[in-house]
């Protein structure tokens, strides 16, 4: 998730102003990114600075990420047409940077994992749609249920550009690697069974025989976990809105989990922070298959030294359970 930009001075000390995207091509200040919060906070495993945008960036299609505001597309995806414009993406020629900056971090972070990524195709198709962020997602869900056959041969496309940009990510050495189909929630059950679930699960499928744990996450997905998992992958991310254990009561004992302290407690005083996650923990009841995290980003005012208590904290009462 957008974490770093939203807690350390030391983000914001070196990533200069502008868009993200030029942050990430550069592999020296990438790398220097995702080690920050390693360094600071002590977790358990690097995610990749990059964005979920930055396969469609790559080959073209004229995306950017506005500060403060998120991926923005300066010509839509609109019609069949504009299918012209999602040609397979070769990472080595397209985006370089990107495994050299993997390359660099895995060297640098000795044993601790580093976590590769990509958008899913659902989410990356509304950004394209819809040019910006939306709250309604009106025009891609106009476009899933009024054209589903364009909308199958955009999701397939965006199947195989996160697809390969993942591979690409292990071939260079993360050693585990996430889905983010952040918002996978505003759609029912069938309707994401119908126009998502297929593409997701190209991508799954296709990252099977890497052999490195495949997590799955979107938010408001509480009807949605099972069919997430379904996808193929090997833990399910779950945000803060359905308890830890309703989640895995959803999910069965065999699928490993990924959560889910609300972000937004991190701005309470330490005492309420230690009883929120002290509860995320109790209910998980030391079973295994859980990795703790935030059930979404770290928010722009979190207070580092309390992500850092945090840390702390889990890594004491999470060895006891
Ligand atoms: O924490 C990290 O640095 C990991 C790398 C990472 C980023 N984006 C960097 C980033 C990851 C894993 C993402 C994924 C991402 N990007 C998602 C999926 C996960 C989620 O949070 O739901 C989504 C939906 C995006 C699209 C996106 N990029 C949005 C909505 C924004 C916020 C715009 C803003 O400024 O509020 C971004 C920008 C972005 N990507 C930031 C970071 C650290 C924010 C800070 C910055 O621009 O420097």
């Amino acid at each position: 998730m957008r974490q770093a930009g939203r807690s350390l001075p030391e983000y914001r000390q070196v990533r200069g102003t502008g868009s993200i995207l030029q942050a990430i091509r550069d592999p020296d200040l990438a790398t220097e990114i995702t080690l920050q919060p390693v360094r600071r906070y002590g977790v358990d495993a690097a995610i990749l600075y990059s964005d979920i945008v930055v396969p469609a960036e790559a080959i073209g299609f004229g995306v950017d990420v506005q500060p403060g505001v998120g991926p923005v597309v300066a010509e839509p995806f609109r019609s069949a047409a504009d299918l012209a414009r999602l040609r397979p993406l070769e990472p080595d020629v397209d985006c370089p940077w990107v495994g050299q900056t993997v390359r660099r971090l895995v060297g640098e972070l000795g044993d601790v994992p580093l976590i590769g990524f990509a958008g899913a195709p659902f989410t990356v198709a509304s950004y394209l749609v819809e040019g910006g962020p939306s709250r309604e997602l009106a025009k891609t869900k106009a476009l899933m249920i009024g054209d589903p056959a364009l909308w199958a041969e955009l999701v397939d496309r965006l199947a195989d550009l996160a697809l390969v940009s993942i591979r690409s990510q292990v071939e260079a050495g993360a050693s585990a690697v996430q889905l983010f189909d952040s918002w996978a929630g505003s759609l029912s059950p069938s309707m994401y069974e119908r126009h998502v679930l297929p593409a997701s699960t190209k991508v799954f499928a296709g990252l099977a025989d890497l052999g490195v744990p495949r997590i799955h996450f979107g938010v408001t997905t509480g009807e949605l976990l099972p069919l997430l998992a379904k996808a193929g992958a090997d833990v399910v991310g779950v945000d803060w809105r359905v308890p830890l254990d309703e989640a895995r009561r959803r999910l069965g004992p065999s699928v490993p989990v990924q959560g889910n302290l609300d972000p937004a407690v991190c701005l309470a005083p330490w005492s309420a922070v230690a009883d929120e996650a002290r509860d995320v923990l109790a209910r998980n009841a030391g079973r295994p298959g859980h990795i703790f995290n935030l059930g979404h980003g770290v928010l722009p005012s979190t207070d580092p030294s309390i992500l850092e208590r945090v840390v702390d904290l889990v890594h004491e009462e999470g060895k006891a359970g």
